[in-house]
């Protein structure tokens, strides 16, 4: 843990939005008193209240007599000694209900095909694909890896792994072949499940060419089979004997399969995330701690009900889309739209013309898609959400990033039509489900702030010896108390998992990595990472990783690699590269810079693309060799520097550094 502290202080905004009568009358938490009413129960006996939860919101096989076992912390048990199967608790438990018959999932593919598919239809899919999976001899606690498109295949993938115990590791569709590399090798992956291509925006980009990529590179000898989705028909190249079409592996199998009865900590699933060191970290979660916040909060922030049409728009390859499309929704017997393409595709009306299409009630999206969306309806007024009836709609919900409070008033005002609570909520890879969110029939709201702890989630901002700060301060956000869907541990590195969340000065607590503060009302304001992680349009990338690329290519001799505000993505990156060659000019310079880029896009994938580059002959250190990234944020901004630069070794070099390419 860095012990300084560098936040730029947020426009705290002082407008306050009460909760809608209409949803406050109906809410699964109606009013504060029945918010703080939770909130109590949780902080007087905090095991009674897990144990509480989880005995009445999840079907157990065998059930737990302990709900917390701290023996091993930080390494944290939830309901071990309990036995249930994911995949039950989103679909069999609905089968013998209405529920059998409603839609599950309405999908709409990129261009605009939709399909409906109900409980009782999704079960059966996914019976047949684990049947698949199983009669080739795949079980309990190996891994597969998922790279594929936005689909239904997607959540039956994932859904058929949970049902058999096969942890699945999740690899989003826009990682190039070498990070899909690298999460194959880390996992030992049995089993990769992909597709020929996936289809955004109009374009097809392959797929199963990357994963013949990524095993060719080597050293994934673990992985015997790789399973195919086709969804484009485009014909791709065949390793016989280990390739097989997803169809093929469920014609004939029967439509219903045993779940699996796994222990409440039996892991669930893998997901890849940007730490401050080079290598992402393999987040591991469990069985039912994950499934009983995930389904929890449905019911809490988004006030699930029978009739809702939700549609959350990540990627399956997020934990958004984990916990938000392919468990909570489904846990919750919901109806949910799930949608293959881009917001601006056909044009940026898309996602307003979806809601209209499908009557949505629930949506759930990123800032950086509304900021986007935002200047697109504004200069084209055929693509305005005014354009579109989206009277359907009674919450929206805002993840990812913070909401700047201009982003969250048109959210409010043009998509919601002063009808809906915004939601900011605040949560993480690691957290699993939503921590810190209002809730939409009790909380006050204040556009900028995610507010209030979900109850039972003991959140707080200290300094860095451990004691809470004054309202108004900044500090570190750390939880008090673990939670049941918190990481269990960094696959295969126990060591680092201690180290990045439980500092020993921090008293055994949860250090989640982002600066916040706290205002007079005790709401929280995030206000950025407190490590060398940026949050590019949602997405979570580690300088360091990027700066390891960077300096992995031939021509580059140094590099470092910082973050600046950006309108759109929220933040951008700005690369500062040292060449192994004089310093480029015009052409020479635009040239190299692009081959940079490629290269980043090759290795990580194109989110991780430096937005602007900038070449020097040296980088500013300290004399004793220390790169001074603080003073390369200020130029990457174009600010002046106000600084001391006395202690920097070469201070004519700032010059150079402020040119971009
Ligand atoms: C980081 C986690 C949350 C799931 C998707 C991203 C930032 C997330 C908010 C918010 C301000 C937020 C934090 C956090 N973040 N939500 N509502 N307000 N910042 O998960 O990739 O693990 O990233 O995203 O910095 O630490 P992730």
């Amino acid at each position: 843990m860095s012990a300084e502290i560098e936040i730029e202080s947020v426009l705290v905004e002082n407008r306050v939005f009460p909760p809608f009568e209409n949803l406050v009358k109906h809410a699964n938490i109606s009013g504060m008193d029945a918010y703080r009413a939770l909130c109590d129960e949780a902080d007087r006996d905090p095991e009674a209240f897990w144990a509480r939860l989880g005995r009445e919101n999840l079907v157990w096989a065998k059930p737990f007599t302990q709900a917390l076992d701290e023996s091993q912390a930080p390494f944290f048990h939830w309901y071990a000694d309990g036995e249930m199967n994911v995949s039950a608790n989103c679909l069999d438990r609905h089968l013998n209900t209405p529920v059998a018959d409603k839609t599950a999932i309405i999908f709409e593919s990129d261009d605009g095909k939709v399909e409906h598919v109900t409980y009782k239809q999704l079960h059966a899919r996914v019976c047949e694909f684990a049947n698949g999976i199983k009669a080739l001899g795949y079980k309990a606690g190996q891994r597969a890896v998922i790279y594929m498109p936005m689909s239904i295949e997607a959540v039956v993938a994932m859904q058929a792994c949970a049902r058999l115990g096969i942890i699945h590791s999740v690899v989003f569709g826009g990682f190039s072949s070498k990070s899909l590399h690298e999460r194959i090798v880390d996992v030992e992956a049995v089993l990769v499940i992909t597709a020929d291509e996936q289809v955004r925006g109009g374009k097809k980009i392959p797929l199963k060419p990357a994963v013949d990529e990524a095993i060719g590179f080597g050293g994934c000898e673990s992985v015997s089979k790789v399973i195919v989705y086709r969804r484009t028909g485009t014909p791709v190249s065949w390793a016989e004997g280990r390739d097989l079409w997803m169809h093929e592996v469920c014609a004939g199998q029967a439509q219903t399969c045993e779940p699996v009865a796994l222990s409440g900590e039996h892991p669930l699933f893998i997901l890849y995330t940007s730490g401050s060191t080079g290598k992402p970290k393999g987040v591991q979660h469990s069985t039912a701690g994950y499934l009983l916040w995930s389904l929890m909060t449905m019911k809490w922030t988004f006030d699930a009900k029978d009739d809702d049409v939700y549609w959350c728009t990540a990627d399956v390859g997020w934990v958004t889309g984990h916990t938000y499309i392919t468990y909570g929704p489904l846990a919750a017997g919901l109806t949910q739209v799930v949608f293959e393409g881009v917001p601006t595709y056909p044009d940026a009306g898309r996602f307003w013309d979806m809601i209209q299409r499908h009557k949505v009630t629930v949506f759930y999206t990123a800032p950086t898609a509304i900021r986007s969306l935002i200047k697109l309806a504004e200069s084209t007024p055929a693509v305005h959400p005014r354009e579109y009836d989206l009277r359907s709609l009674r919450i929206l919900g805002s993840v990812g990033e913070p909401i700047n409070p201009e982003a969250w008033m048109w959210y409010y005002k043009q998509v919601g039509g002063e009808r809906c609570p915004v939601l900011d909520t605040w949560w993480q890879t690691e957290t699993g489900a939503h921590m810190i969110t209002p809730l939409p029939g009790a909380t006050p709201l204040k556009p900028g702030s995610c507010t209030l702890p979900l109850p039972g989630i003991a959140a707080a901002v200290v300094d860095e010896t451990g004691e809470e700060v004054e309202r108004g301060k900044g500090g570190f956000l750390v939880i008090k108390r673990p939670w049941p869907s918190m990481v269990r541990t960094i696959w295969g590195d126990p060591e680092r998992f201690k180290k990045s969340y439980f500092p020993p000065e921090l008293k055994g607590w949860y250090l989640a990595g982002d600066g916040a503060q706290r205002d007079s009302d005790g709401y929280f304001w995030i206000m950025g990472r407190i490590d060398d992680v940026l949050n590019v349009s949602g997405h979570r990338l580690g300088t360091m990783e990027v700066e390891s690329v960077l300096v992995a290519h031939e021509l580059v001799a140094e590099a470092a690699v910082v973050g600046r505000p950006d309108e759109t993505t929220g933040e951008a990156l700005v690369a500062f590269v040292v060449l192994k060659r004089p310093l480029p000019q015009g052409d020479e310079a635009v040239a190299i810079a692009k081959q940079l880029r490629d290269w980043v896009g090759k290795e990580i994938g194109p989110i991780a693309k430096p937005k602007d580059i900038r070449f020097g002959e040296n980088l500013p250190k300290t004399r004793s060799g220390k790169i001074m990234r603080r003073l390369l944020r200020v130029v990457a901004k174009g600010e002046e520097i106000t600084q001391d630069v006395s202690t920097l070794e070469n201070p004519a070099i700032l010059q150079q550094l402020s040119q971009s390419v």
